[in-house]
């Protein structure tokens, strides 16, 4: 169904393997910007909506010594394997929307909840949105994180456009969203600069670090890549940079 629905599980699969060394740089910038918005205390139950391979929720869960594991709600069976290695990481292999229809009578409720670089799968985000509501404490806070343009990064022409139509009207639809589910949302800008070797940003590429990227084939990605040496011998770019968007979400309990 996940398939059917969403065409990523494929993605996800063939990228496990490497996520976590594509995305080390990226990772390591974006905690430090989490960390500013994320008041977590040791007792807080914390739940991570498309956890990936958990490596965000074990940083968090390491860093405010969480008496608790961080719920890692994550439908792909290859990012859960590597999830399943990590400290303080409990994995479930569901969707968002699988994992709400089945919390339904559960009494349990998550002080934090936190959704990095997800949100743009989910199919029907108003009512995951509304499972979240429904399912945070009095003081909850759901904290949301948005790619909001690549336009500083060394893209090639096709790798912008397929970025580009994925983040287009998201921030706009992901507030009104939030809103209809009851949600006081805040929103916040953070840049993370992180650099990476030439080498590796083409090794990136051509491993589809981006979901978007998967609908570009081998000779597309290698005539992207030959685009970007044209552009960098002329000088246009020396280092990839990124400017990913933050949302921070305050909860209003009624
Ligand atoms: C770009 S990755 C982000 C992973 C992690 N949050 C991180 O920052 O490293 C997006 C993740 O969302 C997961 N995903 C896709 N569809 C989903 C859905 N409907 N519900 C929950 N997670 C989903 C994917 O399998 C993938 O691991």
């Amino acid at each position: 169904m996940w398939e059917l629905l969403h065409g990523c599980a494929d993605h996800y699969r063939y990228l496990a393997k490497n996520y976590d060394y594509f995305h080390k740089e990226r990772h390591e910038a974006k905690f430090v910007s989490l960390l500013k918005y994320l008041d977590i205390q040791p007792d807080h139950i914390v739940v991570d909506i498309g956890s990936g391979t958990g490596c965000l929720a074990e940083k968090v869960f390491e860093k405010f010594q969480l008496k608790n594991p961080i719920w890692c709600v994550e439908p792909s069976a290859e990012m859960q394997e590597v999830a399943k290695r990590r400290k303080g990481v409990l994995p479930i292999q569901k969707t968002a929307g699988e994992f709400f229809k089945d919390f339904v009578d559960n009494d349990q409720r998550f002080d934090r909840a936190m959704c990095i670089g997800a949100a743009h799968h989910f199919g029907d985000p108003v009512k995951i949105y509304r499972s979240i509501e429904s399912c945070l404490s009095p003081s909850g806070v759901l904290l949301v994180e948005l790619v909001k343009d690549a336009t500083n990064t060394p893209l090639f022409t096709k790798a912008e456009k397929g970025i580009d139509a994925l983040v287009v009207g998201l921030e706009e639809n992901t507030c009104a969203w939030l809103r209809l589910a009851n949600f006081d949302v805040e929103v916040l800008e953070e840049r993370m600069d992180y650099s990476v070797t030439k080498s590796k940003w083409y090794d990136m590429l051509r491993g589809r670090f981006y979901s978007s990227l998967r609908e570009l084939n081998d000779v597309e990605i290698e005539e992207g890549i030959d685009e970007l040496e044209r552009e960098r011998k002329a000088q246009r770019f020396e280092s990839p940079r990124s400017h990913p968007h933050f949302l921070h979400v305050e909860h209003i309990y009624s």
